[in-house]
């Protein structure tokens, strides 16, 4: 059983990762945004990917999405803990928390969002009614309590197109929507790993409160940068109390 993490910004590398072997991997949709990275992080296999590229230099609307979770599912990960740094909306969703959403809203556009377009033999509606795999939800949760990491259960995560920051307007549109995160890279990602059949779930990092929501401030990139550095830690606490299986 192997688990895939799709590391967001802020989390291009792993410390601690014992890497055994890089692999390219080449999938019908073209490249992925980088190697994938094999290794064994606290008694895990792991296969760990950049979203971003291993540089960072990626952004959100040009992140393969189909390559990196086509990549994923042929090297056999089973389960996928999805990184993301998020701003926050709903006033519990305060910087440097750490959230497991459970639902989402999509307002991306022109991103290439399913496998199913070609060469079917019939149409496929994948159901999506609850976007994230409930048992990678609750291992995240328990691994949180056991590294004693303060994590937010559920939430709705609304994924924006990037890669401009949101108005003030936007927020307040999305928050009466019901949105407690915003971020720019949960779509069509988790919707591309149910539809190949991967369990996986967003573990969340608030780098910021999203536009408008301080007094009108500008956002700056040092406090995002600093928040994400210190919550980004806490993933890295996270992921070392994942309960391996068989483990309560
Ligand atoms: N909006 C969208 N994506 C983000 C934000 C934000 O405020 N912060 C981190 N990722």
């Amino acid at each position: 059983m192997s688990v895939g993490i799709i590391g967001g910004t802020g989390l291009t590398s792993l410390d601690g990762l014992e890497i055994t072997r890089r692999e390219v991997v080449r999938t019908p949709f073209g490249e992925p945004s980088a190697p994938l990275i094999h290794g064994t992080y606290r008694g895990h296999d792991v296969t760990f990917l950049a979203r971003h590229g291993y540089s960072h230099n990626i952004p959100p609307h040009q992140v393969n999405y189909r390559a990196n979770i086509w990549a994923l599912r042929h090297v056999g990960v089973d389960r996928v803990i999805a990184v993301a740094a998020v701003g926050g909306i709903g006033d519990d969703y305060a910087p440097r928390r750490l959230v497991i959403p459970d639902q989402i809203i999509d307002y991306t556009h022109s991103r290439t969002a399913t496998f199913f377009e070609n060469d079917l033999d019939h149409v496929t509606h994948i159901d999506f009614t609850h976007p994230y795999d409930e048992g990678v939800r609750q291992w995240l949760l328990q691994a949180a309590r056991m590294a004693g990491v303060d994590v937010l259960d559920g939430g709705t995560y609304g994924a924006t197109q990037g890669p401009r920051l949101e108005t003030a307007a936007e927020i307040q549109r999305m928050r009466r929507d019901g949105c407690h995160l915003v971020g720019m890279t949960g779509m069509p990602e988790a919707a591309l790993a149910r539809e190949a059949e991967l369990a996986y779930a967003h573990c969340a990092v608030v780098a910021n409160w999203a536009a408008g929501l301080e007094g009108g401030q500008p956002l700056s990139m040092d406090e995002i940068r600093d928040h994400l550095h210190y919550g980004m830690e806490s993933v890295r606490q996270l992921i070392g109390g994942l309960p391996r299986d068989g483990e309560a």
